[in-house]
């Protein structure tokens, strides 16, 4: 991978003086072209993205893929396929297409093909899978398995349970699945109260196997199995462990046959496709985690061969670009129209921050320019009634990504043309937004006085032109799921590719963990605490106090 400075190059130039130019442009008046809908939109297969609604004409569009091809995201995206190191500060590939490559062409990373790997473990989560299925796999007291609860955080934990609440409706009938991540107490607890240890297998999912949170709650989980079990060979029939670390996995007394085993070069926000899954595959069936992974590899494909002009995720990599560094948008809205998908944009807020939010180049340098957004977002149509104020009205440009499916896995009434009346009406209002003529003659034709006019016009117009993109799948199902979830890992990657900085690896989240390491054994006495500065050394010791 190459070290450019993307402001380096002519086509930043260009598109800092397309900005100005541009600044008085209304994405309303874009539409003076009739083509413009055919012209800013890809259909790909079941999936339909409409990006006609941001503020770019083809002159922008033409100079965000000349930055593109200035800093050689061809060659990168091929660096990241073919298993080259370009995790830098840790030495590693980045393979997780690997990991969902249904192809099955060799992947070679260190002169060797890793699919026979990634193949025989997948063979290891379907014979597991198809026993907690199909109610084989039975627990100490002889009785199938009813309740899933997966013990890991971050990259560990939420994409299984994205995923699982995403495709809830392809869960098999009678079996539950939790998820315990915070090393609050009250997680593991609230859990443990809903779970009978007869029934119960607990998946301790952690690739490094050392996160203190993962470690803490699966040692309450172990725990409280064996006060039930009371017998340490029960352990083997109701724990298993995901992970790469085999050494740790057997210490914690978890017998390496119930191991579930990935690699180095799968990042752990990257993971669900790996035995990070297997939650998933027992929740909805092997078949359908395989479709998981087959929607991903189309999209992989995609991805690696398309030009960038139909490129779905170069495409809305550049407009996330183009809004960051030209229009100074300093967030992005994911905002699905589908309860399912209500923790799809958590997911990606580590996807994406945990990647992208680096303020040093490749070249370790601190860049001069802006690279990772704020993610967030929530479920239409709750979020109309929350925040979408701020979105339309507010004094930041928020740009905001619209998913909704064309059909609905609960078709009851007109429940879904209702809700998808609103996704079309956002991006249209917050497209055209109302005048002060539209408002004025609106509160005329009401019969409002003139007083009451002066006092309320200005309130009630909207600017507009609030940039959006329009996602719209025929249905969210497994494959679907995999090429969306699959687009914004490549739309993540193609942003850091441009930003010059290093996405595969998370040093912020170390200082953090290393000071409350520290911190730890100064809460386990009664010792006034005076090694830090003093609104830490005031809190802990106020902490101290309060403890009853
Ligand atoms: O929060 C940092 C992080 O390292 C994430 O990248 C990762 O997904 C998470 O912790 C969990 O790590 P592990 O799977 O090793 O327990």
């Amino acid at each position: 991978m190459n070290k450019v400075n993307p402001t380096h190059t002519k086509a930043w130039a260009n598109l800092s003086k397309l900005a100005k130019d541009n600044e008085q442009t209304t994405i309303k008046s874009l539409f003076a072209n009739p083509d413009r809908f055919d012209d800013y939109s890809i259909q790909l297969e079941d999936i339909l993205l409409d990006y006609s609604k941001n503020r770019i004409n083809d002159t922008i569009k033409t100079s965000l893929f000349d930055l593109a091809n200035e800093v050689d995201l061809k060659s990168a995206i091929e660096a990241m396929f073919s298993g080259e190191k370009i995790n830098l500060t840790e030495n590693r590939a980045v393979l997780h297409t690997a990991l969902r490559n249904r192809s099955n062409t060799p992947v070679d990373f260190e002169g060797q093909n890793v699919m026979p790997d990634i193949n025989a473990v997948l063979d290891q989560m379907k014979a597991f899978a198809d026993q907690i299925q199909n109610g084989t796999w039975l627990g100490y007291t002889g009785k199938p398995i009813k309740s899933l609860v997966n013990i890991g955080i971050g990259g560990s934990d939420l994409g299984p349970v994205m995923v699982t609440e995403a495709l809830k409706p392809y869960q098999k009938k009678g079996l539950e699945i939790y998820f315990v991540s915070n090393v609050d107490g009250t997680h593991i607890a609230e859990t443990l109260n809903k779970v009978d240890p007869e029934t119960t297998l607990f998946f301790i999912a952690s690739k490094t196997f050392t996160t203190q949170e993962t470690m803490t709650n699966a040692h309450s989980a172990r725990n409280w199995f064996l006060e039930a079990a009371k017998d340490e060979n029960a352990v083997a029939k109701h724990f298993v462990a995901l992970s790469t670390n085999a050494k740790s996995v057997a210490e914690f007394g978890i017998d390496t046959k119930n191991m579930f085993a990935f690699w180095d070069w799968v990042g752990g926000r990257y993971s669900l496709w790996s035995a990070i899954g297997l939650p998933i595959a027992c929740a909805i069936g092997f078949e359908n985690f395989e479709k998981l992974l087959a929607g991903a590899h189309s999209m992989d494909k995609h991805f690696r061969t398309a030009d960038f002009e139909k490129n779905v995720p170069v495409i809305l990599a550049l407009i996330g670009i183009w809004n960051t560094n030209f229009l100074g948008a300093t967030s992005e809205a994911i905002l699905p129209y589908d309860q399912y998908l209500h923790r799809f944009a958590a997911y990606f807020q580590q996807g994406n921050m945990e990647s992208n939010g680096k303020y040093v180049s490749r070249a370790g340098e601190k860049v001069n320019y802006a690279t990772g957004p704020i993610i967030w977002g929530e479920p239409g149509t709750n979020g109309q009634h929350a925040f979408y104020q701020l979105i339309h009205q507010g004094t930041h440009l928020i740009p905001c990504d619209f998913i909704a499916p064309a059909n609905s896995h609960n078709p009851i009434g007109d429940h879904h043309v209702k809700l998808l009346s609103n996704f079309f009406a956002q991006t249209e209002a917050l497209m055209n937004g109302k005048t002060f003529e539209e408002v004025l003659s609106e509160m005329q034709k009401a019969g409002k006085s003139n007083e009451e006019i002066e006092k309320i016009a200005n309130h009630r117009v909207f600017e507009g032109n609030r940039p959006t993109n329009s996602i719209l799948v025929k249905e969210i199902n497994p494959y679907t799921l995999g090429q969306l979830i699959a687009m914004y890992e490549h739309k993540i990657f193609v942003q850091g590719v441009i930003w010059n900085i290093l996405s595969f690896d998370q040093w912020g989240v170390e200082l953090g963990k290393v000071l409350a390491n520290a911190i730890l054994p100064e809460l386990q006495d009664n010792k006034q605490v005076t090694s830090h500065d003093s609104s830490t050394n005031g809190l802990i010791n106020a902490f101290k106090k309060m403890r009853k």
